[in-house]
């Protein structure tokens, strides 16, 4: 059965009706099914099961601690991108040596923390930040294990706000500076070369991309090894897209199967950081319909969620699937589903198809578990939503709504 689904004529998450929670928990509200998210751990880690491998999920997606747990308990390790991702993943017991140190800006203080912790990879995006990382294991006697992220100038074909992996974005080294950087990085006295890496962007609906990336960073292992630099891990970071209209994603099997076809006989350890494809469909969000408006040219359902809860239509014009919680035979209207926050970017979705609502009727905004919640802020003053992990007919609170006062935490009025 679908983790979320309809049963006389009610949405329900597992067996429990998102009516209740909205009566119980309010609106807006997160809420993740737990034997979603578990169901796609399971099939991703098993899908690699002929080859060496480690899953380090990628926390950013979603970091709620108890989606954490519930990853680590399934064997997951954790990709990275700052302290503060540290910080959240030793909340669960996590083991250090599952965890990859990821991102473009890591400060001497993240560096220190990351290898007081021992993790078991940095990947390193510039020659400055190994630098950095040398004289920090140095000053702590200790030894960093390195992998240099490789932008392998691949074109991902994906939004361009999620692309990363092109010569003229921000992230990784150059491919052509790998073999003189893992040359000079060998000199460093507390450095071990230990990987490489690459994450080419989010949201891929092809292999193509992930095939060139993993080709090329292949070339360059070899490369390297004809120069004596043998590796341990290859990381070929997350990526792999969902389903949110009608795109078709590779599955995870296909996925799987391609990249053990291009590392077949490397005989190394393969990293992966998947994110989305993990937590994505799992969560949904939550809303009420405050009141409706008609312009000339629109009509509008005011929503009691709000960019600020949910930025990824605003911020990337992505598609979510909005679905009523009561079905009804009414018949269906285009409208605009827009937010409280005073922006124009202030959307869920334009000129949709919905089946015709009231004020008080609720939706739930789909595919919401990856870049939902992590993505929210405070804009407008808004109290963060509180986030429900269901599993079968019960669900706990895994992060209470926020209060006025959180608002106003660590402030001074003068
Ligand atoms: N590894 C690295 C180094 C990354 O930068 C990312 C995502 C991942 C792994 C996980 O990628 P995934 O498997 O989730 O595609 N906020 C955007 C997505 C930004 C992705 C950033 N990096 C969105 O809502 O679509």
């Amino acid at each position: 059965m679908e983790a979320f689904h309809y049963l006389n004529q009610a949405l329900h998450c597992e067996q429990l009706p998102l009516k209740q929670l909205a009566r119980e928990q309010g609106t807006p509200l997160y809420i993740y099914s737990r034997q979603l998210l578990e169901e796609n751990y399971r099939a991703f880690d098993q899908a690699f099961a002929a080859l060496p491998h480690l899953v380090c999920y990628a926390v950013k997606a979603n970091s709620n601690l108890s989606i954490l747990k519930l990853f680590h308990d399934l064997g997951s390790g954790f990709d990275i991108v700052s302290g503060g991702e540290l910080f959240r993943v030793r909340q669960v017991e996590s083991d250090p040596q599952k965890i990859v140190f990821s991102g473009v800006g890591k400060r001497i203080s993240e560096i220190d923390y990351g290898l007081k912790t021992n993790i078991l990879l940095f990947n390193v995006e510039s020659w400055g930040e190994l630098e950095v990382i040398q004289a920090r294991a140095k000053s702590l006697n200790q030894t960093a294990r390195i992998a240099f992220r490789i932008n392998p100038n691949v074109d991902p074909q994906t939004h361009r706000h999620i692309a990363t992996g092109l010569g003229e974005h921000k992230f990784g080294v150059p491919a052509e500076e790998t073999i003189s950087l893992y040359q000079q990085a060998r000199t460093l006295s507390h450095v071990e070369i230990t990987g490489i890496s690459c994450h080419v962007g989010s949201q891929l609906t092809s292999l193509a991309p992930f095939v060139d990336a993993a080709q090329k960073i292949l070339t360059l292992v070899r490369e390297l090894e004809a120069l004596g630099i043998a590796l341990k891990y290859i990381d070929l970071g997350g990526g792999l897209g969902v389903r949110y209209r009608d795109e078709s994603p590779p599955t995870r099997r296909d996925y799987a199967q391609t990249l053990a076809g291009c590392l077949e006989g490397s005989g190394k350890v393969l990293i992966l950081e998947p994110g989305r494809t993990l937590a994505a469909d799992a969560g949904v969000l939550l809303t009420e319909v405050l009141y409706l408006k008609k312009s000339q040219e629109r009509q509008f359902v005011i929503v009691d969620a709000g960019m600020n809860d949910l930025i990824r239509p605003g911020l990337y014009d992505a598609f979510h699937e909005i679905r009523p919680v009561e079905q009804t035979t009414a018949p269906s209207m285009a409208a605009d589903v827009v937010g409280p926050v005073c922006e124009t970017t202030d959307f869920l979705a334009r000129q949709r198809d919905l089946p015709a609502v009231a004020p008080g009727a609720l939706l739930a905004i789909m595919d919401a578990g990856a870049y939902g919640f992590s993505l929210s802020s405070n804009y407008n003053s808004r109290p963060r939503p509180a986030e429900v992990l269901v599993h079968s007919g019960n669900y706990q609170v895994i992060r209470k709504r926020e209060s006025y006062e959180d608002l106003i935490r660590g402030e001074r009025r003068s």
